[in-house]
């Protein structure tokens, strides 16, 4: 290629952890091919721009670099900006769409995992088996346990939002025999037939009759605290609720005082209001799981999102049209 002509580059801004102790980006040059030049960068946020960066053609960020406007307004060349993850919230989507670069994300790289995860978190809690683990290691043999010990075919597995991850959820729960109910205000009639699932059509209603609540709803303005101290007043005592969507979609006060003093029998949480936890008091809150914001992720998640993301970084640079844009 001549000097007139030079190959677009392909920037990868946050490659501050070799990710799956990988340390060039073969599965992105691999993917990319001869379309593109590919650089891999270590910036913490967007000061930490080179000119290489604001120069690049396309740019894939994960999610430890926050793209502001002044980062945004400091690119000379670039066709679109890849969120490599499902949320975008870490790129200022309007300031990139008042310069006309689009913005993508990754939207379906881990939906299966995120459903597993529920659906384990639901099972751990449903079956006991932390508390019995704890047990059978103290060299005792007794099942303290016991009230909180279901049979599944018995229960209604109530979820918040019936996207992607809520579906794949639903036709796990279904699978193990709970009933499944959802309540999703944005679904178009006809998905509970599709699936062969209930659908209630208030959150009240879900959350009186759910033995297990599994939300899987965006945090956004609405959904932000929806559930609270009085939904989790509606909840039956021996319910569970499990989260693997978003932290503040459930007010953790309200949730973690509701199991101190016995208003529900269980929680499961992946993501956790403000997180991680702050406290050794809130660690040892009773019933309660909790896992590192880890239901995304596995071996081929990653691979599948770092495939998706530089194959629409390719996209870009052949100007072909985009998708998964979010702004
Ligand atoms: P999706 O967009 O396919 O589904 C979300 C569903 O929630 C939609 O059907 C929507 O109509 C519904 N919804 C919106 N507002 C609602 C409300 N007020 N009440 C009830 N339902 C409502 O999204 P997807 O892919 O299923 O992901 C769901 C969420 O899971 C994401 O927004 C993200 O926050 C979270 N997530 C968590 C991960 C983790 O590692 N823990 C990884 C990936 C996603």
């Amino acid at each position: 290629m001549s000097n007139q002509h030079p190959k677009p580059v392909i920037g990868i801004i946050d490659w501050a952890k070799a990710p799956l102790s990988e340390a060039e980006c073969l599965i992105e040059r691999e993917v990319i091919g001869d379309a593109a030049e590919v650089k891999y960068f270590l910036c913490h946020s967007d000061a930490d721009f080179t000119d290489a960066i604001c120069s690049a053609d396309a740019l894939i960020v994960w999610h430890n670099t926050p793209v502001t406007a002044t980062g945004i307004g400091r690119l000379k060349n670039c066709r679109v900006i890849i969120r490599n993850g499902v949320g975008f919230d870490s790129v200022d989507v309007k300031a990139a769409r008042a310069r006309g670069i689009p913005v993508c994300n990754v939207p379906d790289y881990g939906t299966e995992e995120v459903a597993d995860h529920a659906i384990a978190l639901a099972l751990a809690l449903c079956r006991q088996l932390f508390p019995l683990d704890v047990e059978a290691k103290r060299l005792r043999w007794t099942i303290p346990v016991e009230k909180n010990l279901r049979r599944l075919r018995e229960l209604t597995f109530g979820i918040v939002g019936l996207g992607r991850i809520g579906t794949a959820t639903a036709l796990r729960a279904k699978a193990l025999g709970f009933r499944v109910c959802f309540f999703d205000p944005y679904l178009s009639s006809g998905v509970d037939k599709a699936i062969g699932v209930e659908r209630v059509s208030t959150l009240a209603e879900l959350l009186r009759c759910a033995d297990v609540l599994s939300v899987h709803c965006p945090l956004n303005a609405e959904t932000h605290h929806l559930i609270a101290a009085p939904e989790l007043a509606l909840m039956k005592p021996s319910a569970f609720i499990v989260n693997t969507a978003r932290g503040g979609v459930i007010a953790k006060a309200a949730l973690f005082a509701a199991l101190r003093n016995g208003r529900l029998a269980g929680a499961g949480l992946d993501v956790v209001e403000d997180e991680p936890l702050k406290t050794a008091e809130e660690a040892a809150t009773p019933n309660l799981i909790v896992t590192c914001h880890a239901a995304f992720c596995s071996v081929e998640s990653k691979q599948e999102m770092r495939r998706s993301s530089a194959r629409i970084a390719r996209t870009a640079v052949l100007g072909e049209a985009l998708y998964n844009v979010v702004n």
